[in-house]
């Protein structure tokens, strides 16, 4: 894959490269406390953590074999959240996102999730799709049953988190 990622069209989203100009959007939307409560994100999240997440997390997804896209709102292209490729090994590829706050409970954060996995198995080279959940994350859990994925089981301190090891359900999309 080149440098250039395409824009990814779904029914409610758009998925596109991110630019610098996102960086206030993206600050808004990490002051959530569920963004910061289930994700990696730092705590408290500052300006400079949107700047640092454009120019070092972004090219270390790429890094990885992976692509992290910028979500907007097809209705009215607001930045509505995050959907990353974060890796892909050997064509097992591992998916974190967000939605912020007040595009939520509209079928964004799903169809986000839907449209990566497509791109991911057409064009990325990806066979397997895994999402890493906490088990508390309802939210986070319908909307991977939503996108197809289904829960394979629990990872005992898998994840780390701001130093604190938490457990998470693996849940996994294998191709068509
Ligand atoms: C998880 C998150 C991305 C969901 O985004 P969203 O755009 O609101 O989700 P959708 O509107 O596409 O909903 C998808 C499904 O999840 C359900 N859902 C969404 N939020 C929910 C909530 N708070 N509680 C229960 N179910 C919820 C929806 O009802 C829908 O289920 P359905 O198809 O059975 O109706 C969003 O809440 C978020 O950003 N959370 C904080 C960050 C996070 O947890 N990231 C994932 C880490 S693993």
């Amino acid at each position: 894959m080149g440098d250039e990622l395409p824009v990814l069209t779904g029914t409610l989203v758009r998925l596109r490269s991110w630019r610098a100009d996102d960086a206030p959007a993206i600050h808004a939307a990490c002051q959530d406390p569920d963004i910061q409560r289930w994700t990696t994100v730092p705590v408290p999240y500052g300006p400079a953590d949107a700047e640092d997440f454009l120019s070092r997390r972004v090219p270390e997804a790429r890094a990885r074999g992976g692509a992290a896209f910028a979500v907007e709102d097809l209705a009215d292209r607001s930045l509505a959240g995050s959907a990353a490729l974060l890796q892909l090994v050997a064509g097992v590829g591992e998916i974190g996102y967000w939605v912020a706050p007040s595009a939520r409970r509209r079928g964004l954060g799903a169809d986000a999730l839907a449209t990566l996995s497509s791109w991911a198995f057409a064009h990325a080279g990806a066979h397997r799709l895994e999402l890493l959940i906490e088990p508390g994350n309802h939210a986070s859990r319908a909307l991977a049953a939503r996108a197809g994925f289904v829960a394979e089981g629990l990872l005992r301190d898998r994840l780390v988190v701001r130093g604190e090891r938490r457990d998470a359900l693996l849940h996994a999309l294998v191709a068509p």
